[in-house]
């Protein structure tokens, strides 16, 4: 199985996967890359004007790939209404997750561009449907993960436990990305962060996020995602360590 792309995952769910899926996206796309997105399932979707359910991931992902409407089943194949975790939101809406679905959905986005970024959901052992996890997603899929990670106190154990996770599940961490990262406010708490979550895990800190009044998703504003991405994330060292472990494949 040979393709390129990325999982993004987080160390918990509203750390921001979506604004990171989202800057990478945009700064790979300005290196003139043909980038794909997929969030395969969402949950706490809401209705819009049409009464379709949808989910705020998807609009900011659409818009900050320069995507329109008629892409959102691609980006976003399933949404659930209540904010709840996949596996449960589903049996609580009647509906059975069809993974071998949301796996070809995944498959055929990162068969379709020349590097692909998958947004999980929640953190990497968030339950999708039953007993399957995220981290089974990326199992199957085969890609590298990248962990999004807060600047804040308990960053360390939340960080340095999932990626003792997924390289106990055997999957590939390129690093961390920290975000909502305010250098006017940095100071020991953050810094010793960063210190220990490198040498805990002996993983790159891949960038420092800043937080921007210009981004949010529940209003899908996508501010200076791209200016951003390339002045904070080390997005030539993301895409070295992307192209090397695709080709371990
Ligand atoms: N760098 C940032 N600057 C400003 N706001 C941010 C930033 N990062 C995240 N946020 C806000 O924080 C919230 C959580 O971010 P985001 O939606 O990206 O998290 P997530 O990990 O994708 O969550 P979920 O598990 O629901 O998918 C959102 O309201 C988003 O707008
Ligand atoms: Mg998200």
């Amino acid at each position: 199985m040979l393709h390129k792309g990325l999982f993004i995952t987080a160390t918990d769910t509203e750390v921001g996967k979506t604004v990171i899926t989202g800057a990478l996206a945009a700064a790979f796309k300005q290196r003139g890359l043909q980038v794909g997105v997929i969030k395969p399932v969402a949950s706490g979707g809401v209705r819009n004007n049409n009464g379709q359910l949808v989910a705020e991931d998807a609009t900011f992902l659409l818009k900050a790939t320069g995507l329109d409407e008629t892409h959102r089943k691609v980006i976003n194949p399933l949404c659930l209404a209540p904010a709840l975790t996949p596996a449960v939101a589903a049996v609580e809406s009647g509906i059975t997750i069809d993974i071998d679905h949301l796996e070809s959905c995944c498959q055929n986005m990162l068969n379709s561009c020349e590097l692909g970024l998958v947004e999980g959901v929640g953190g990497i052992t968030a339950p999708i449907w039953a007993d399957y996890l995220v981290a089974d997603l990326m199992k199957t899929l085969a890609l590298p993960i990248i962990i999004v990670a807060r600047p804040n106190l308990g960053t360390i154990n939340h960080a340095v436990l999932t990626a003792h996770y997924a390289r106990q599940r055997g999957l590939t961490v390129l690093g961390f990305i920290i975000n909502s990262w305010q250098d006017e406010t940095c100071g020991v708490l953050e810094q010793s962060n960063l210190d220990y979550i490198k040498r805990l895990t002996g993983l790159p800190i891949l960038g420092k996020f800043p937080h921007s009044n210009k981004i949010s998703v529940p209003q899908a504003k996508i501010g200076n995602l791209a200016e951003l991405a390339n002045h904070h994330l080390a997005i030539d060292q993301i895409l070295r360590l992307t192209e090397e472990d695709n080709s371990h494949e």
